[in-house]
């Protein structure tokens, strides 16, 4: 069958890899890609948030399956058009996906269902923000709204620090107009966790746990990003906590999205903490975690394309998935300045040695290949180098050995991903 990916990240580098290698897969397309999707998938240049050109493209080139990695064309409802041109796709409709899209939604069916998750608050007018407050007492999250990726994210340990984030977000305004509204979160205490399952509308599969490291630097010091690296699988989700998850959050969230009439298919992701009293959620994704997909990917054994065909379908109940024994891991490496500003355009060498190291794989998120045939760095962050190994050490240390053969002066890369996985093995 013709296969068309939507993205160019790391997340689709990976999908990409791991469609290329199924039998049923013919012609894969990527639109955008990038110069490592490339590789294996011949790039469309449409941006990923183009659903009108995107769905075009897939009617006039008889593509049978559209997989969607991001979540802007599902939140914009590209599935919904691909099946009015009678297209089969990867990824919840518009209505399911307002579960990532809109934080009240999530709430409220949260508590409908009764699935575990910080209890919340929303405030436009700070006397009323800080009356919450004191009523009650920190430690609290308070979080300017409608940031992604971490922004806007003050975790406050006494209520003067709680007062103060208020002050800085409505009044001050130091996040501009998002400040207008904040939410104000129970703290919730222990591990983070990113747990994927696939749903085809009725049932859910688990994929293997996984766990990112959000900040920039080391000791997950630091501004937050879209993730610095990720491994899989994570110690912290016990088989116990996996059931618990499944039984408490995935389940009930799917036969609660089909009761509202938004049946959910797709991956659904599950941001979690894993507190004292089980795992609570943070967020929801209708997406891959990214870089979590890449090393999520080198551990299945099956056949990906089939696996996202059944959810399509409705038929995840022929679905067994296997994995490969083990543990893989990614270093994520960006642009120095990510996630502030960085200069495009500088040149990456070494990459074939670097996928000479024993288990490893090298992703590409953001990068172009010159007229001289270099690659080239084009956004924050840029490669995913993922190895797998028996152990997370082990994987780690093929990582590493593989980040330290690219020559890129320009870009850095975290040095300890992977550290509480690698303390626990002891
Ligand atoms: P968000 O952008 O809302 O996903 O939050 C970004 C990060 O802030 C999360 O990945 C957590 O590390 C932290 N965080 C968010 N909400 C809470 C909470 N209620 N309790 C503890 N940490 C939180
Ligand atoms: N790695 C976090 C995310 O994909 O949102």
């Amino acid at each position: 069958m013709k296969v068309l990916v939507v993205g160019g990240g790391g997340r689709e580098h990976a999908l990409c890899w791991a469609i290329a290698q199924s039998p049923k897969c013919d012609k894969l397309y990527c639109a955008p890609g990038n110069a490592g999707i490339a590789q294996v998938a011949e790039c469309v240049d449409i941006s990923a948030d183009n659903v009108s050109k995107l769905v075009d493209f897939a009617s006039h080139n008889g593509i049978d399956f559209v997989v969607v990695g991001p979540e802007q064309p599902l939140t914009a409802g590209i599935v919904d058009r691909l099946h009015g041109a009678g297209i089969k796709a990867f990824g919840p409709s518009a209505a399911a996906a307002e579960i990532e899209g809109s934080k009240s939604f999530m709430k409220d069916l949260l508590g409908k269902y009764d699935v575990p998750t910080a209890d919340y608050a929303v405030f436009d007018e700070p006397d009323q923000a800080k009356e919450y407050i004191i009523r009650k007492g920190a430690p609290l999250v308070i979080k300017a709204d409608g940031l992604a990726a971490g922004k806007g994210v003050i975790l406050c340990r006494n209520n003067n620090e709680a007062f103060a984030a208020i002050d800085h977000i409505m009044t001050e305004r130091e996040f501009g107009e998002s400040g207008a509204l904040v939410v104000i979160e129970e703290f919730l205490d222990g591990e983070e966790a990113s747990f994927f399952a696939l749903v085809d509308g009725k049932r859910a599969v688990p994929l293997i746990s996984a766990q990112d490291h959000k900040t920039a630097y080391d000791g997950d010091e630091g501004p937050n990003t879209g993730g610095m690296g990720a491994y899989c699988p994570a110690p912290v989700v016990t088989d116990e906590i996996a059931t618990m998850i499944m039984d408490t959050v995935i389940t009930p969230v799917i036969e609660g999205m089909a009761s509202e009439g938004r049946p959910y298919k797709g991956v659904l992701y599950a941001g979690l903490m894993i507190t004292d009293a089980g795992p609570k959620v943070l967020e929801f994704n209708v997406r891959f975690g990214d870089p979590e997909c890449q090393p999520l990917m080198t551990m299945l054994e099956s056949d990906i394309l089939e696996a996202l065909l059944a959810c399509a379908e409705g038929k995840l109940d022929k679905v067994d998935l296997r994995w490969h024994d083990g543990c893989a891991l990614v270093v994520v490496m960006a642009t120095k300045g990510y996630p502030g500003f960085y200069e495009k355009g500088s040149v990456i060498r070494g990459l074939d040695g670097a996928g000479e190291v024993e288990g490893v794989t090298v992703f590409h998120a953001g990068t172009k290949a010159d007229r001289q045939g270099h690659f080239t760095a084009q956004g924050g962050r840029v490669l995913g180098v993922t190895a797998r190994g028996a152990t997370v050490a082990e994987a780690q240390a093929r990582a590493y050995a593989a980040v330290d053969r690219i020559d890129w002066p320009e870009g850095f890369c975290r040095r300890d991903i992977g550290w509480r996985a690698i303390q626990r093995e002891g």
